[in-house]
């Protein structure tokens, strides 16, 4: 029987996948263990080959020039060999400046890493207007950027102004972690170990795949990949251990659901 879409699954993601349909994946945001907090589910001797496993497998399900985003800290893929696999596009650091500076024998850790991967060489997808941000500077900075000549391939060209935003780049500061103020928190136990922005899974999301593509979320948590999906007409496929998340994510989904029927 195939896997239901657009529901999330109760259960073992690593046993589920088995019956997730090869070649069958536009997308897929995996924001599971990261191998350094105290939850149970994030107990993992080695999350480099842990996450070498994943990568193995999700490749059979993307369809070829299908993304993936592997959720993680700085050293999470660090001395393992992915390249049989997919191909390392970007290592996207997500800044959180606010993060309390705990560190007292090294520089506190300020960032989480997002590895953006892609089946074969071209991506299916990128839609950079979808994802386009300000500029931020002022009129006469940018117009001296523009006589500044920039590299690509080989040849030179000119750095244009493009009304419409530039491309968020690698680093991401301008989305901030979930408070306990943040009206989309599904509950205080979620906060900071588990539940992402909706606009940084939106950002992914709309980059990385189009209109009824389908999205797998293998550790949804409190369902904010599935919300997104839903709100921009993505189909998914997601599995979660702990049926108090799915619980959340559920209400989480009958929220979006009433807000779309009321935008029509
Ligand atoms: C970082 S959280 C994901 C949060 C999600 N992105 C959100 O915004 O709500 C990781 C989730 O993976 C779940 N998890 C861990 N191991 C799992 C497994 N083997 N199968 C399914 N879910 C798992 C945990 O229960 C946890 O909710």
């Amino acid at each position: 029987m195939p896997l239901k879409r657009n529901v999330i699954q109760v259960g073992d993601a690593l046993s589920l996948l088995d019956e997730v349909e090869d070649e069958s994946i536009d997308l897929i945001v995996c924001d599971g263990p990261y191998g350094v907090t105290e939850n149970e589910w994030d107990q993992i001797s080695n999350i480099q080959e842990y996450n070498l496993d994943l990568i193995k497998r999700f490749s059979s399900k993307l369809k070829d020039g299908g993304a993936l985003y592997l959720f993680g800290k700085p050293n999470c893929i660090d001395f393992i060999d992915y390249r049989p696999y997919l191909n390392l596009k970007s290592k996207i650091v997500w800044y959180q400046p606010s993060r309390l500076a705990q560190g007292r024998i090294n520089y506190t850790n300020n960032y989480d890493v997002i590895c953006y991967f892609v089946k074969g060489y071209r991506p299916r997808c990128y839609n950079l207007d979808n994802i386009r941000v300000a500029q931020l500077v002022e009129l006469e900075h940018r117009l001296r950027c523009e006589r500044v000549p920039s590299v690509k391939n080989g040849k030179y060209g000119k750095t244009k102004f493009n009304a419409k935003g530039k491309n968020p780049g690698d680093v991401w500061g301008d989305i901030k972690q979930l408070t306990y103020k943040s009206k989309e928190l599904a509950c205080r136990e979620t906060l900071n170990t588990i539940q992402k922005p909706e606009k940084l899974i939106e950002r992914l999301v709309l980059a990385s795949s189009n209109l009824g593509d389908l999205v797998l979320d293998p550790f949804a948590g409190v369902g904010t990949c599935p919300v997104v999906c839903q709100r921009h007409q993505r189909n998914f496929i997601a599995f979660e251990l702990n049926a108090e998340f799915v619980n959340l994510a559920n209400l989480r989904l009958e929220a979006t659901e009433r807000q779309l029927e009321m935008e029509i």
